[in-house]
């Protein structure tokens, strides 16, 4: 893939030592740019800041998106912020609002406003599919939003007021990209609120039955990480017009999650079963995305879709499996 920065352009990815934040630095890394994490390691993991260090372009910054110095600090020179950094979880969310309401909401307006100050060029900032609450109409589209399910939600919809506020009077370029449920590599299999991918190849890696909130028939648009990386890129070379927008990024697939253990259970030969618990307060029933603006402005198209993508998901996890500490 080609992407037409300058050369010498600094990138600051925030929560770059989690999942998606170290496959945005190591892609940048590997097209030459100079990276600059800030991460506080409060849900990422060193040996994701570790497999970087010896590289002379990447620098890592032990932070917290809530300090605004440190915020200034980490944005100090920088032509790009990818900002990752947040907590995820919509069951953690109901337990802990005040913590999310001050890392998710807090800590990013500290990094627009260390944005603005640095005249950083592009804000590009994870959103993500919760902002369509109950909408019920498939496929989810921006500008039709339904009442917002968890504290999670709101804050990711707090995060796109707050950026559409600062490009409308502070002209600061910012681009929201609601991710649909990311799998792929790095991604922890194995804290209490992991995503249903990495859990479902660590248990049957291990022999356990997989866990079932609800019946399975719910559905998702799962993203393959290359697909996440490619749009924030797109976003970092997007027209000035296009700012303050949010847009799907997804493959327009729809995969329930009985569905996902088949394949999974085929990939990894897997003859264990299933355990059904109640739906979870919170989820989504159905997930499933129109990403023809993220096309139209960014030009953005998927560059591997879910069958490819948990191919090489479940490859990885194979090499890797060792690697992985509990939480
Ligand atoms: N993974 C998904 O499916 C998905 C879907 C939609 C949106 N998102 C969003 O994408 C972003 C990245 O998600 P991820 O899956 O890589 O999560 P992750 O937990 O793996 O990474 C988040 C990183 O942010 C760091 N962080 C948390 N609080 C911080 C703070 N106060 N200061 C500095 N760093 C802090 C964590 O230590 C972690 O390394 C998040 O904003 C998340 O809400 C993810």
């Amino acid at each position: 893939m080609f992407y037409n920065f300058p050369e010498d352009s600094v990138f600051l990815v925030t929560g770059g030592a989690g999942f998606i934040g170290s496959n945005l630095c190591e892609v940048l890394l590997e097209l030459g740019y100079k990276v600059r994490c800030l991460d506080d390691l409060s849900n990422g993991l060193q040996s994701n800041v570790d497999i970087f260090t010896q590289n002379p372009n990447y620098q890592f910054i032990h932070g917290d998106i809530r300090d605004y110095e440190t915020c200034m600090i980490a944005c100090k020179d920088v032509d790009y912020v990818l900002h990752q950094a947040a907590w995820g979880s919509v069951p953690r969310s109901i337990e802990l609002p005040l913590l999310y309401e001050s890392i998710n909401v807090g800590g990013t307006l500290n990094m627009l406003e260390a944005s603005r100050k640095n005249g950083v060029k592009r804000f590009v900032y994870a959103s993500s599919s919760s902002v369509y609450g109950d909408e019920p109409n498939l496929p989810k589209i921006e500008g039709r939003e339904g009442n917002l399910l968890s504290p999670y939600a709101l804050t990711k919809k707090s995060n796109e007021g707050w950026a559409k506020q600062y490009t409308l009077h502070y002209g600061l370029a910012t681009y929201g990209l609601r991710y649909f449920n990311v799998f792929g590599k790095r991604q922890n299999p194995n804290s209490t609120y992991a995503a249903v991918i990495p859990k479902f190849i660590n248990c049957m890696m291990n022999g356990e039955d997989v866990t079932i909130y609800g019946d399975g028939t719910q559905s998702r648009d799962f993203t393959f990480i290359d697909n996440v990386v490619h749009a924030n890129l797109l976003a970092c070379l997007a027209s000035e017009k296009h700012a303050g927008l949010s847009f799907n990024v997804a493959c327009g697939e729809q995969i329930t999650l009985l569905q996902l253990v088949d394949e999974l259970r085929n990939l990894l030969d897997f003859s264990g079963g299933i355990k059904f618990f109640p739906k979870r307060r919170g989820d989504i029933l159905h997930s499933n995305a129109d990403f023809s603006l993220a096309k139209e402005k960014l030009g953005f198209q998927p560059v591997f879709y879910f069958m490819d993508g948990i191919q090489k998901t479940v490859e990885w996890y194979a090499k890797q499996r060792c690697c992985y500490h509990s939480k």
